[in-house]
């Protein structure tokens, strides 16, 4: 029998995340599936992160459920007008972050994940290195705004995350009569990071929540994909959670390529059917793996 081992990102539906071995953020499930001891992994998230996975544990077969499971990042750059544009900054480093496709990895110099980029940013300035950030360009305008970075910047960005509006944010709070709080993930807009008491990598939000020791009746915005009020909710049902409103029409902040991942997807994937990241060259890979694994190395602090 293959040894299968299943992981799941924090944005998938509750009940995929309870068929998965390990439930994380990108940077968690990353290392895992490096250090998986299995034939398949079956990578319940999108593709980029299936492909990352197979990239640094070349021998498992990797599994992605639904093979529409992208990320507008990936879609929102084209590689050639990418490669032109690092090519513009010669004496820059290119960071990029790790959603991405491989072949975008493979013009970088770091990749970085939500939970990183900000230690890893700072240590390439203040090694004075020039720095160019892509693809999300939420992040990197909260970067260069919080210390004052002059990164040229790419322009794509989470169309989940983007919807994220301080205006309804500010009429949200407003009708609330109790303290508030807002955390958010960087992927939000500039505006809105600007507002929260928290920003942070899923992982992060949810330390986050799970640590709250200030008014117990407190309304707790969280301007992120809806999946990981889940696991907000689970940990600390004491508290009142509420999702950050958007400026229109519906109310929810659900990635449609997460929750792609259905549980029959899910199970055909653990049976060994689904897309199977076999597309990736020998060379590719190893080109994508010099930026990932200077990430990973930098990290090794978090785990210590
Ligand atoms: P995290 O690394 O914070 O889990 O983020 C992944 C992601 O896709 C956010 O939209
Ligand atoms: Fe991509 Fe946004 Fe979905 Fe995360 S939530 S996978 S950044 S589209």
């Amino acid at each position: 029998m293959p040894r299968v081992v299943t992981l799941a990102h924090y944005y998938t539906a509750p009940e995929i995340q309870q068929m998965a071995d390990k439930v994380g953020d990108s940077l968690e499930l990353s290392l895992f599936a490096r250090d998986a001891d299995a034939d398949i992994i079956v990578f319940a998230g999108v593709r980029f992160m299936a492909e990352t996975a197979k990239i640094l544990n070349p021998n498992a077969t990797v599994i992605l459920p639904d093979a529409g499971s992208t990320c507008s990042l990936v879609t929102q750059t084209d590689v050639t007008t990418l490669k032109a544009w690092r090519e513009s900054y010669p004496d820059h480093v290119h960071v990029s972050y790790i959603n991405s496709s491989a072949e975008h990895k493979a013009l970088s110099d770091w990749i970085v994940t939500s939970r990183n980029v900000d230690d890893i940013i700072a240590h390439l300035y203040a090694e004075g290195k020039k720095v160019i950030f892509s693809p999300d360009r939420n992040m990197g305008a909260y970067l260069n705004f919080q210390h004052g970075y002059d990164m040229p910047l790419w322009s794509a960005v989470c169309e989940v995350h983007d919807k994220f509006n301080q205006t309804a944010l500010d009429e949200a709070f407003a009708a609330v009569k109790t303290a508030k709080y807002l955390i958010a993930h960087p992927e939000s807009p500039l505006p809105v990071l600007q507002q929260a008491d928290y920003v942070g990598s899923t992982s992060g939000m949810l330390n986050w929540i799970k640590t709250f020791d200030k008014e117990p009746d407190a309304a707790i915005f969280v301007a992120t994909e809806d999946g990981i009020l889940y696991n907000m909710r689970l940990a600390r049902p004491d508290l009142n959670i509420e999702q950050a409103p958007i400026y229109a029409g519906c109310q929810c902040n659900s990635c449609p390529y997460m929750k792609m991942n259905t549980i029959e997807a899910v199970k055909r994937a653990q049976a060994g059917q689904g897309t199977v990241i076999d597309y990736l060259t020998p060379a590719d890979m190893d080109a994508a793996r010099a930026p990932i694994e200077r990430m990973l190395e930098f990290s090794k602090r978090y785990y210590a």
